[in-house]
């Protein structure tokens, strides 16, 4: 079974005095928390078992929010990462809870949006536990890729390189925060070094798997949304893009309760449950219909 983490440490400077008193990962994103588009790629991919990393000042806040996660069919634990020491950092705190099987790493800050992503994961997924590749990365064309991980392919789409925020970018895709590996990042991982910038970079792992020839990138195009929640400029911009599909469809993005329900870690009756207990909101009035979509559903 594929483990997860979501890393949701840092100080959240750049939004400074937005995040002097709160995380950066529990600010809204329009109607909920930052924190459930990340917890909801990890369940869409089918995890179940999450670790959250945060800084202790944070943790008692992710807590509240979300307790063991068995009101929603999960199970999640909590470390601390005191101080921001690198991205990689996570598969060192959390080696035992990935240790001896594929994991998840997401951002807590890393939003992505698009038609057949469920199912794009679940297939990344079974590439990792079937042996065919060793790590699957996510691409993602941006006009400022010199601001992330960016990777270069060939013309197969094979990965060829990957640099960490490279002065003179290879090509324009940006290797997103999100990262499936086998069981061989926590090895991986104990024998990195820090960077210039004194951090554990996630793209050293990402090179190793690389060099091994067992790195997969797997392409999310045009017409999908991977989105910024770093700055207040592109935090608000998060938020409206939220706001202008979920009033156009009437659907939500990113609602915790209804992903449980869909990947069957929950019932519809638990459902409702969920949608009652904060029945004062828009929110929680569409987790009953849900609900009641899904028992109408079930019956016809
Ligand atoms: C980190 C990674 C980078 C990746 C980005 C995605 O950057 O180091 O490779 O593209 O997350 O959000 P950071 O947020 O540490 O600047």
């Amino acid at each position: 079974m594929t483990k997860g983490i979501v890393l949701a440490g840092g100080t959240g400077s750049r939004l400074s005095p937005v995040t002097r008193a709160v995380s950066k990962q529990l600010l809204p994103v329009y109607d909920k928390p930052m924190i459930y588009y990340p917890l909801t790629t990890l369940m869409l991919a089918g995890v179940h078992e999450i670790l959250l990393i945060s800084t202790p000042t944070d943790l008692p806040g992710f807590q509240r929010l979300l307790g063991d996660g068995s009101h929603l069919g999960l199970e999640i634990s909590y470390a601390e990462q005191p101080r921001p020491n690198g991205l990689a950092e996570a598969f060192i705190i959390g080696a035992d809870h990935v240790r001896g099987g594929p994991s998840a790493l997401v951002l807590g800050d890393n939003i992505f949006h698009g038609p057949s992503f469920g199912s794009t994961l679940r297939r990344s997924v079974r590439r990792i536990s079937s042996g065919e590749t060793g790590c699957v990365l996510f691409g993602y064309p941006v006009r400022d890729p010199e601001r992330y991980g960016v990777g270069e392919a060939d013309a197969d789409g094979r990965l060829i390189s990957i640099e960490e925020k490279p002065e003179r970018p290879r090509s324009d895709r940006a290797i997103t925060g999100l990262y499936l590996y086998d069981e061989q990042v926590v090895d991986i991982a104990a024998n990195i070094t820090p960077s210039a910038r004194g951090e554990l970079e996630i793209t050293d792992i990402n090179r190793t798997y690389l060099d091994k020839g067992r790195a997969a990138l797997q392409d999310l195009g045009r017409g999908f949304a991977w989105l910024d929640t770093g700055t207040h400029e592109s935090l608000i911009d998060a938020g409206q893009y939220v706001r202008t599909l979920e009033n156009r469809q009437g659907v939500r993005i990113a609602c915790i309760e209804e992903v449980a329900l869909r990947m069957s870690f929950i019932d519809a009756e638990q459902c409702r449950r969920l949608g009652e207990e904060q029945s004062g909101s828009g929110y929680g009035e569409y987790v009953v219909e849900v609900a009641a979509r899904h028992s109408a559903g079930a019956e016809a």
